[in-house]
């Protein structure tokens, strides 16, 4: 099975040129494919918070690597590099206060440069270390997928209708993706009648990025409007609600693109199962509960606007774009640890003292 998902991972938006790093801007997807090269940690933060690179796992890997940028650039100046950098991870820092994968990259990051003692060797053990950042979340995304294809079945062997939101895909992480690695291994696996997927407002993640990237792997996918969703699960037989995370806190309330939370009641009204799929570098043991979860406010004019032109009435508009799920609508997480069925704090505390499967 590893080697047939592996043959699947036709889509990426991260590339790594040991000197620079190319991002697939998303921004114009699917119309247009263009890269953009980076060479300096500025940059790489802006990318993130213009939504160049978007998806919690994705934004860790990215700002991992503007660390690598940023050490290559500060050595060369010479000076009080160690401070230069600490400059640009503050900077990086900045960038998204929702995805809890971004912080725990830049800590590993951070946490990596001051085991090194002789400067020589600084640029390649950071680059190192984003690399296995990189490397490891791709292998996460091959076992999650494995674990929630195996959850699907167990939950019935026919073909099956899921409904998805937001994209957490290829484009959001270092491999296939959370929640659509769970389904591409699904569909491998015959188990996939459809894919709903959620246009995602205001950004269209879902119409632009999980649309592309499913019908490209011939995953049949059907586009809704969010609102449709409701409607939806009373009348197509939808089996299964699968998701991505931004950040999960310590008794399993789960941020995640806003809509998400409006799924799970739904969900749970009509007796849909809801999952979570997400790395367990998306999950902050500092947080007790999803109130804590900084919730990212965008600018209203992404909702006043259409392509530029304002089409609202003379009005303010409010843009949160996260949401946070009750722990107590989620029938389960799949990490790379392992399944948390009904998630609690005991739950979540023993995952995460368990080993990755791989
Ligand atoms: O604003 P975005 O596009 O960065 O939001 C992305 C999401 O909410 C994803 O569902 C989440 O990051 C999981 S990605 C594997």
């Amino acid at each position: 099975m590893r080697e047939q998902l592996l043959a699947a991972e036709k889509v990426k938006a991260i590339e790594w040129q040991g000197d620079a790093l190319l991002l697939l801007d998303q921004r114009l997807l699917p119309q247009q494919q263009v890269w953009l090269r980076y060479t300096e940690a500025s940059a790489v933060a802006e990318a993130i918070t213009l939504m160049v690179v978007r998806g919690a796992p994705a934004i860790g890997i990215v700002a991992a690597y503007g660390v690598a940028l940023a050490v290559r650039q500060r050595l060369a100046e010479g000076g009080d590099w160690r401070a230069a950098v600490e400059g640009d991870m503050r900077l990086l820092a900045e960038s998204r206060p929702t995805a809890v994968n971004l912080f725990w990259a830049l800590n590993r990051m951070r946490d990596c440069l001051q085991q090194v003692q002789v400067d020589a060797d600084a640029l390649a053990v950071v680059t190192a270390e984003a690399e296995a950042i990189h490397a490891s979340d791709r292998e996460a995304n091959l076992v999650m997928a494995q674990l929630g294809a195996e959850l699907i079945r167990k939950h019935g062997d026919k073909p099956q209708r899921l409904l998805t939101h937001c994209n957490a895909g290829a484009l959001a992480t270092g491999g296939f993706g959370t929640a659509l690695g769970v389904i591409r291994a699904a569909h491998a696996e015959g188990l996939v009648e459809r894919v709903y997927a959620d246009e995602t407002r205001p950004w269209l993640q879902g119409s632009r990025l999980t649309a592309w990237e499913l019908a490209t792997d011939g995953v049949p996918v059907t586009l809704n409007v969010d609102a449709a969703a409701a409607h939806l699960m009373k009348t197509q037989d939808i089996s299964w609600v699968i998701v991505g995370a931004d950040r999960i806190a310590a008794n399993g309330d789960v941020a995640n693109k806003i809509g998400t939370y409006q799924l799970a009641v739904n969900a749970m009204h009509h007796g849909v199962r809801f999952m979570v799929v997400a790395p367990s570098s998306t999950i902050d043991m500092a947080l007790e509960h999803g109130d804590d979860i900084p919730i990212e406010e965008r600018a209203g004019s992404e909702l006043l606007e259409l392509a530029g032109q304002r089409v609202a009435a003379e009005v303010t508009a409010c843009n949160p774009v996260f949401d946070v799920t009750p722990a107590d609508l989620v029938d389960v997480i799949v990490t790379e640890k392992g399944v948390v069925e009904r998630p609690d704090v005991e739950k979540m505390a023993q995952l995460m003292c368990r080993k990755r499967l791989h």
